[in-house]
């Protein structure tokens, strides 16, 4: 197959990030995906109504500014003593899920949730609101590998004590997950991201250490990663795609930051990815279907073309180093 029209497709996780830079990134996801739900580890938090409406009209605004046409999804943080006022409050300010990151685990995210008991209040809220609970699900204490697979229990807790709250489980990373998500029930989906379908632990650092792969959840074993390939493509409405695409500029990288920019190339990825499986026909179903059916929204009316064409991933896209950077990939995407 030489190429592949697919819907347009969404994404259900991706950092917008604030300030200058938001209106580059906003354009290099607007570019490809009819939809996108803009993470709220900003600063100041997004865990208010005010907040999450200035961020959405900031980010609205740099979309229009693209000048393609494609919606921004809200997505507010979930804090400690936020309370179930401000829980309804943003859903009313149009937010569709709420994002819970355990204290520590990732960037900005220090103010994060110690234990579910913490934000039991608002957890009661969400299942209320019929919002999306939207999890981060990895233990800062384990070892750097292990971290989501210890965080499972704390989801299978969730899952259990909020027998109606939806719960989207993000990026997932290892082969325990996929077996746990299949194994709660069909409210539990999971998002999965370009950069662990087409990498591991060895890309980022079996050879020279490759910074631009470095995200948490941690890339892990080929045995994972052909976990997380087989999920993505057996047409599961449980599994689908959430790019985590997380840029930083040089400075922050060299200074560690975790996070892969993978707006720029993520499409072309996920077309090679599933056709190593064999799959292309289970790409749309991954990328333009799953999510918006959890998500409760209909097809997105574009359309997107998929060319083999073979392009050379620019050094720097947006000031920032996409992965694959300077390789050259085997499938462009463009809007039809
Ligand atoms: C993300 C970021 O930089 O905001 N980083 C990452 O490694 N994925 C945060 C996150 O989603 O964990
Ligand atoms: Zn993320």
């Amino acid at each position: 197959m030489n190429s592949l029209n697919i819907r347009l497709p969404d994404d259900f996780h991706v950092h917008l990030r604030q300030g200058p830079a938001m209106a580059a990134y906003a354009a290099t996801t607007a570019r490809r995906f009819g939809r996108f739900m803009a993470m709220p580890n900003v600063t100041p938090p997004l865990t208010g109504p005010a907040a999450l409406a200035d961020y959405s009209r900031a980010v609205a605004a740099a979309v229009a500014a693209s000048g393609y046409a494609a919606t921004p999804l809200a997505c507010f943080k979930l804090t400690p003593g936020m309370g179930r006022e401000a829980v309804f409050s943003c859903a009313a300010a149009g937010a569709v899920a709420g994002k819970y990151y355990p204290a520590g685990a990732t960037t900005n995210s220090s103010d994060g949730v110690p234990e579910p008991s913490a934000v039991a209040e608002e957890l009661t809220a969400m299942q209320e609101a019929g919002l999306v609970l939207s999890i981060h699900g990895e233990d800062p204490s384990a070892p750097a590998l292990e971290r989501e697979r210890a965080f499972l229990g704390v989801v299978d807790s969730i899952v259990g004590s909020y027998p109606r709250l939806r719960v989207a489980l993000e990026h997932l990373s290892c082969a325990e997950s996929v077996r746990a998500v299949l194994a709660w029930p069909e409210r539990v989906a999971a998002t999965i991201t370009a950069h662990h379908l087409s990498f591991t632990i060895d890309d980022l650092l079996g050879g020279s250490l490759r910074p631009e792969l470095f995200c948490k959840p941690v890339l892990k074993s080929a045995a994972d990663r052909a976990a997380l390939l087989e999920a993505a493509v057996s047409g599961s409405p449980r599994f689908f795609f959430g790019s985590d695409s997380a840029p930083h500029q040089p400075e922050a990288k060299a200074a560690g930051a975790a996070g892969c920019y993978t707006a720029p190339v993520a499409l072309s990825l996920l077309a090679a990815a599933f056709e190593e499986a064999g799959a292309l026909d289970r790409l749309e179903a991954f990328v333009s279907v799953s999510g918006a059916r959890f998500y409760g929204l209909g097809p997105n009316p574009g359309v997107l073309r998929l060319r083999r064409e073979s392009w050379t991933v620019p050094a720097s896209v947006d000031g920032a180093v996409p992965p694959a950077a300077g390789r050259t990939l085997a499938w462009a995407a463009e809007r039809a």
